[in-house]
């Protein structure tokens, strides 16, 4: 997948811009801090996700003294060409696919598939099992329609047995008839779930040697409130049973998916208990890249590939080895405080970008 050309409209600092970008290729934008890298890494995550990865705020990502936003992309996806386009307003999050409204988020997530990586990345570890929760159901709601269309009936279900649950008096039937559609929904959720961790972790370990020289395992426990190397229905039928007095107690279902985590282990320990920052980073590093391979076997293609600040912790082997295994048919954007050593992209496509208040200017090497 490539993004061909992008355009911000009073997005954060920048007034009115377009780029180019070329298939394949990586696009380094280098330049003093408070610039504007990172808030074009964040455009590309936005279009992908609908959301950033350093704000919940929409109103702090349109340009200040201005009241709407957007940001438009000509996308290359399997040979095919398409726009897309988000304009943000009063709140809101307009979205088009080639020129046509579209109503539904996940009718246009996934579009542009990009995986980040920033250095606030590695909070997700010591970060609430909700953040950990999100970060795999972004990726197979990317990855998968079935698993975007079942979390989100499980989720309206969930809504209306809580409010059932919330009612002065509990109409016990009406619960059972939801806690059955939930179980239906959880089995597919835990499957699709338990199986993203599983290949995920094993993509993962084979990219870790390349940023650590000691010999390390990644592993991943995928936490729910059943056993699910186990029968699954006859499980989950028994715990909402079991529970059903408390969640009339609580007016609220204290079991479920929605409570799932994940639990990340180096050498089988959690790595939030015992890893070093520089661990952690080569840690999601790699699992970052895991995910890319990942999605790359599944839909043939690579999803683009956003590296926010990458380089400043790592030394110049370390950076020459990081840009030898990304893959050479896969688009990346690159950010960094300091200019780049062009001798690093040895045989790459590159193209270098020197970002100074809202205006980024190609620059040849
Ligand atoms: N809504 C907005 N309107 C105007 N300017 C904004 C807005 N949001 C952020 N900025 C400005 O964008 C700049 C930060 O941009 P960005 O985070 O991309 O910096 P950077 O180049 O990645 O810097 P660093 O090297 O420190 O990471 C700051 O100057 C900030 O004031
Ligand atoms: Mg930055």
């Amino acid at each position: 997948m490539n993004i061909k050309s992008l355009r911000l409209i009073h997005f954060r600092n920048y007034e009115n811009v377009e780029f180019n970008f070329k298939e394949n290729c990586i696009h380094c934008f280098y330049g003093k801090n408070a610039q504007g890298k990172t808030n074009l890494i964040e455009s590309i995550y936005f279009l992908s996700h609908l959301h950033s990865f350093r704000t919940h705020s929409l109103d702090s990502l349109i340009k200040e003294s201005y009241h709407q936003m957007l940001i438009e992309a000509k996308v290359e996806s399997g040979h095919t060409l398409s726009k897309v386009k988000v304009v943000v307003c009063d709140q809101k999050k307009h979205l088009f696919h080639n020129d046509n409204p579209i109503k539904k988020y996940s009718d246009f997530v996934g579009i542009v598939n990009a995986i980040s990586f920033c250095p606030d990345d590695i909070l997700l570890f010591s970060a609430p099992k909700k953040i950990r929760r999100n970060f795999i159901d972004m990726e197979l709601i990317k990855l998968s329609k079935k698993y975007t269309f079942t979390l989100s009936r499980y989720n309206r279900y969930l809504k209306n047995r809580n409010i059932a649950l919330k009612q002065e008096k509990i109409d016990k039937d009406l619960i059972d008839v939801y806690t059955s559609q939930m179980i239906e929904d959880e089995i597919v959720i835990m499957k699709q779930r338990k199986n993203f961790i599983k290949n995920l972790m094993e993509y993962s370990n084979r990219l870790y040697p390349f940023f650590s020289s000691q010999k390390e395992v990644l592993s991943a426990k995928y936490e729910t409130f059943v056993d699910t190397s186990q029968d699954l229905k006859e499980q989950i039928v028994k715990s909402y049973e079991n529970t059903y007095v408390k969640d009339c107690m609580y007016k609220a279902t204290n079991m479920g998916i929605h409570r799932d985590d994940i639990q990340f282990l180096l050498n089988d320990k959690n790595i939030n208990e015992m890893a070093s920052q520089g661990q952690k980073r080569s840690y999601l590093l790699a699992m970052k890249l895991g995910l890319a391979q990942m999605v790359y076997e599944k839909t043939n293609q690579y999803p683009i590939l956003l590296l926010d600040d990458v380089f400043s912790e790592l030394d110049t082997i370390r950076k020459k080895e990081l840009i030898q295994i990304l893959p050479e048919n896969m688009q990346i954007f690159i950010t960094s405080a300091e200019e780049m050593d062009p001798s690093l992209f040895k045989n790459r496509k590159v193209k270098f970008y020197k970002v100074n208040n809202g205006f980024a200017k190609e620059v040849s090497q």
